[in-house]
């Protein structure tokens, strides 16, 4: 499974980066804002920092909602670097934008998924990824990691080469349970990622050895 850092932070990206496991990243317009990233320039020149620190997937995120618009603002962030995966949302025309990229041979990361339905219709568009956001599905009373699963299983019976893109990770535990169920990428907060270190018996069986080790 490959591991992405969810997040426009570039602190966060080095330090993951930094880990030797990272193979991507992706965006979303509330992780620039938060970032207080504003207006084309800037948003473009985020992302192509980003590109020249991580060599891997990058995600960035369209803000229209046409088919048109989503077609001229993908191309723009299609050019910014090749790593660039334009991420569309699971919408009509962004269906339709999807497939448009396809046969144009601009990569696509397609947003908002909550349901299998959904994720087929992204894979037959053609998409690179299809994300399905667990922790929002279980914020609301459900199972995300069900998802997950309905999901890899019809993928692998209809061939499908659409990567699914385990998102909205919220704890360490998401992370096992993705990779567990076959999904091909997770992208998690740096938390969630650091969260995987953690085990008590570790901490304690080293604090021995380290004591031991004086006698040594
Ligand atoms: C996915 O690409 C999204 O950016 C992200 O995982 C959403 O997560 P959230 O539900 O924590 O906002």
């Amino acid at each position: 499974m490959k591991f992405f850092i969810d997040t426009a932070n570039l602190e966060q990206i080095k330090e993951a980066h930094a880990l030797g496991i990272l193979d991507g990243v992706t965006t979303n317009p509330s992780l620039m804002a938060k970032e207080g990233i504003k207006g084309e320039e800037a948003i473009a020149n985020h992302y192509k920092t980003i590109c020249e620190m991580v060599d891997g997937d990058i995600s960035a995120e369209v803000l229209s909602t046409k088919y048109e618009d989503i077609i001229e603002e993908g191309k723009k962030l299609a050019a910014i670097h090749p790593n660039i995966v334009v991420k569309v949302p699971m919408i009509k025309d962004g269906v339709k934008a999807i497939k448009y990229f396809t046969d144009n041979g601009i990569r696509t990361n397609c947003t908002l998924v909550f349901s299998a339905g959904q994720a087929i219709l992204a894979a037959k568009a053609g998409a690179a990824y299809v994300s399905p956001f667990i922790g929002r599905i279980d914020d609301s009373g459900w199972d995300g990691m069900l998802l997950i699963e309905q999901i890899a299983t019809i993928f692998t019976v209809q061939g499908y080469k659409t990567e699914i893109l385990a998102a909205s990770i919220r704890n360490a535990n998401h992370i096992v349970r993705a990779a567990e169920l076959g999904a091909d990428v997770c992208t998690c907060p740096l938390d969630s990622i650091l969260g995987l270190l953690k085990h008590p018996l570790t901490d304690i069986g080293l604090a021995k050895f380290l004591e031991d080790a004086k006698k040594m």
